[in-house]
């Protein structure tokens, strides 16, 4: 099945993608409605109003004692611009294919094409269970200082699973 990323188009598939598995939380849906975050949709080319999985991502900021010491080395100025993914979702017939790393992979592009025109410097996440702990660790995402939940991916990642070899 051939698979392609959709930016939602504002309220218009609100929707679509409220009848879609996961999507419930409010804040998201929100979000979307007031034009502050960005609903990538992934979907198969033949079936396009079906959803595989979406992600939803923002623009947040980091200060620098948040990060590993090693991460900031060449950061002196803080907040830092980041691409924040405020949600990740996957249709539940559609868990274990990949998907869920491939919306990973599609931040993580996302975030590596706004270095240059925003300064972006790594992609956040908040992981609300230690089994998504676990799913954004094995990636090589970190955990932010003082936040329990908040995890980040710095960019220069090379210890990551996203990167090809
Ligand atoms: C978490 C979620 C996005 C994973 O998507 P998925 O398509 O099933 O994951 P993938 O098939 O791409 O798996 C990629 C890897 O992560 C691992 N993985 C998947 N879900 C995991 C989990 N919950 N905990 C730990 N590891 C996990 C897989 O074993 C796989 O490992 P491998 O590369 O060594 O084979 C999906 O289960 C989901 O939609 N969960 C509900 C929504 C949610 O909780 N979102 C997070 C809030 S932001």
């Amino acid at each position: 099945m051939a698979l392609i990323f959709r930016v939602l188009d504002g309220r218009r598939h609100l929707g679509l993608i409220a009848a879609s598995e996961g999507y419930r939380r409010l804040k998201a849906a929100q979000r979307q409605r007031d034009g502050i975050a960005a609903t990538h949709l992934l979907i198969e080319t033949t079936r396009p109003a079906r959803i595989v999985a979406y992600c939803q991502l923002s623009i947040a900021q980091l200060y620098l004692h948040q990060w590993r010491e090693k991460d900031r080395a060449r950061l002196s100025v803080h907040p830092v611009p980041v691409l924040r993914i405020d949600r990740i979702a996957v249709a539940r017939p559609e868990k274990g294919k990949g998907h869920g790393r491939l919306l990973l992979g599609h931040a993580v592009n996302v975030a590596l094409s706004l270095r240059g025109p925003l300064g972006v410097r790594a992609v956040i996440v908040d992981a609300h269970s230690a089994s998504l702990a676990a799913f954004y660790g094995s990636f090589g995402f970190h955990p932010v200082a003082n936040e329990a939940t908040t995890r980040y991916l710095p960019m220069g990642f090379n210890d990551s699973r996203l990167v090809p070899d």
